[in-house]
């Protein structure tokens, strides 16, 4: 049932084309119009809304965090992402006017299921994201956007991650469409780019073997570094949280504005760092400010692996690997950039002989508070 991979996580990073594809089919129209039926929640409150705020746990909180750059940018709604196990003991303000995502694989994390009613005693609606149908959070969620991504087996959560990406940028992009936008053309490019994702992880995928060669190099690594920024900085966050979970390597993940303020003073000769480097076709300069923090890292020593974009050449100097992805428009990276990062945790934990799929003191699905 493996179909002849050596993990179930290995299996499901190499299905991801498949699982983003499935989570975004049926709901363009052949205009590249969206249609998300399933939003039962009536549009004159989504157009009320002021507030969305994001509960997740783990792996599915990244999701939202990237979902929160997307959704301010293209609705203008400020977003929010909170730990459901934080949001309820805090007297969060939410209220009729709020609209709350949860972000769930297996919808019976009980942690973000106890948010999902502390909200809803307040009057907020709740939209669930989640991957498995009929499971608790969705019954207890006004409306319901399922991840077709297929079962997730392995405790490490790969293939929901990017599906609920993309499920995410869906309400993101649907909410753009029915309160108007800004960037009505971009919200058009995205929806388009978003169908050519699918055959762009593959391409990620098929040059996976470089990041195999890298894993079992560095398996005796003992910690390690990602920096990232704008939506990077999840997924910088998405590949040490994998690094911990399987490999039980100490990861960090930073913000890569972060690095002056702290975390710099960890870097020392030898120290893996990997940079996950935004568009240089993106806004604000922050492609240089990132090369520059390649730079600095590489001068006091880190071993720097640089995940950019084909043709982005301006990261070689101060690299000493460098994983390419396909352009894609800045917001969508993320569908991209994450993969590699997957790949090498589920490598390295799978060259240093541990059970990848089960790892140690985790459960795929965490049913108590
Ligand atoms: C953890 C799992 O306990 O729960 C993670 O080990 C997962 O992989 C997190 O990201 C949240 O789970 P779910 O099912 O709510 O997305």
């Amino acid at each position: 049932e493996k179909d002849g991979y050596s993990s179930f996580m290995l299996k499901e990073i190499n299905e991801q084309p498949l699982a983003v594809e499935q989570t975004l089919m049926g709901r363009l129209d052949q205009h590249g119009n969206l249609m998300l039926d399933e939003l039962r929640i009536d549009e004159s409150i989504l157009r009320s809304v002021d507030k969305i705020v994001v509960v997740a746990c783990g792996t599915a909180a990244y999701a939202g965090q990237v979902a929160k750059y997307a959704i301010e940018h293209w609705c203008r709604i400020p977003t929010e992402v909170e730990l459901a196990h934080e949001f309820r003991y805090r007297d969060p303000i939410v209220n009729e006017k709020t609209l709350v995502v949860a972000f769930s694989q297996s919808g019976e994390t009980m942690d973000t299921l106890m948010a999902v009613r502390h909200a809803r005693e307040q009057g907020a609606k709740v939209v669930s994201i989640c991957n498995t149908n009929g499971s608790t959070i969705p019954r207890e969620s006004d409306a319901v956007i399922y991840t077709h991504a297929g079962p997730e087996i392995a405790v490490a959560s790969t293939k929901a991650f990017l599906s609920q990406i993309a499920a995410a940028y869906l309400l993101g992009l649907y909410l753009a469409q029915l309160r108007g936008t800004k960037f009505p053309d971009e919200v058009r490019e995205v929806l388009r780019e978003l169908q050519e994702i699918p055959a762009k992880i593959q391409t990620v995928l098929d040059a996976g073997g470089e990041v195999t060669d890298l894993a079992r190099r560095m398996s005796d690594a003992e910690s390690v570094l990602f920096l990232g920024r704008h939506v990077g900085y999840p997924v910088a966050l998405e590949g040490a949280l994998k690094l911990k979970e399987i490999a039980y390597i100490h990861a960090e993940g930073f913000a890569a504005g972060e690095l002056k303020h702290g975390p710099i003073a960890l870097v020392e000769e030898g120290q893996p760092v990997f940079v996950i480097v935004p568009s240089p076709r993106g806004r604000d300069s922050l492609h240089a400010k990132v090369v520059s923090n390649i730079q600095e890292v590489r001068a006091r020593g880190a071993i720097t692996i640089v995940i950019a974009e084909e043709g982005d050449e301006a990261v070689t100097p101060y690299a000493n690997e460098v994983i390419r992805v396909p352009q894609a428009p800045v917001l969508l990276a993320p569908l991209l950039t994450t993969v590699p990062l997957q790949l090498f945790a589920c490598q390295l934990a799978d060259s240093k002989g541990y059970d990848v799929d089960q790892p140690r003191n985790l459960a795929k699905s965490v049913t108590v508070e």
